[in-house]
């Protein structure tokens, strides 16, 4: 009798902890189920569509985005001190020559990839304008039809961190 009550103690504790694996095993087979499930193209609990990249690729389009923020900037005070080769040098930094690596291409929707080169196809515009005697309202005009893209993109995708 003394000896029964641990053990049926011992037997429900054990019981217990094998139901509880139960429900971890099941939680993760689910989870990993989901996770396989889950593609790229499928939208994050924002509502925007994710991109999944590697780091290393996520950190060098993210400083691509950062550059063209410094475009924009440089744009902007061009504009303002009435600087034509400014605005010219600041747009071309964010032109076709920082157009994605095929790496990447391959890993990102065809329509972010369209608006992406658009945008530094704008950027090229821009440049190539304000060095052909363009005007400085022009530039700006250029620059809020670019700037269009970055709203765009921003509202439909995102960089979702690599599993
Ligand atoms: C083709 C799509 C696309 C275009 C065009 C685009 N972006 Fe982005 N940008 C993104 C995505 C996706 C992120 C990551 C957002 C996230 O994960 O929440 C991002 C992030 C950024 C960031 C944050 C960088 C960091 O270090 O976290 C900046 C700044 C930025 N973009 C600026 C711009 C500017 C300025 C433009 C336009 C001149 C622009 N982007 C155009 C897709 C785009």
């Amino acid at each position: 009798m003394t000896n029964r009550t641990p053990e049926r103690g011992e037997g429900m504790m054990s019981r217990g902890v094998a139901i509880g694996w139960v429900i971890v095993e099941l939680f993760l087979v689910f989870n990993i189920a989901g996770a396989a499930a889950r593609s790229p193209a499928e939208p994050s609990a924002d509502g925007r569509q994710r991109i999944v990249l590697s780091r290393v690729q996520r950190d060098q389009v993210l400083a691509e985005m950062r550059r063209m923020l410094e475009s924009v900037n440089g744009v902007l005070r061009g504009y303002v001190a009435n600087d034509l080769p400014t605005i010219a040098s600041a747009a071309r930094a964010s032109g076709m020559a920082m157009a994605a690596d095929p790496e990447l291409k391959k890993k990102v929707p065809a329509a972010f990839l369209r608006l992406g080169m658009q945008t530094h196809k704008g950027f090229e515009d821009l440049a190539d304008q304000a060095t052909a005697g363009g005007t400085r309202e022009e530039a700006l005009a250029a620059l809020a039809a670019i700037s269009n893209n970055c709203v765009a993109c921003h509202t439909i995708y995102r960089f979702d961190a690599p599993r």
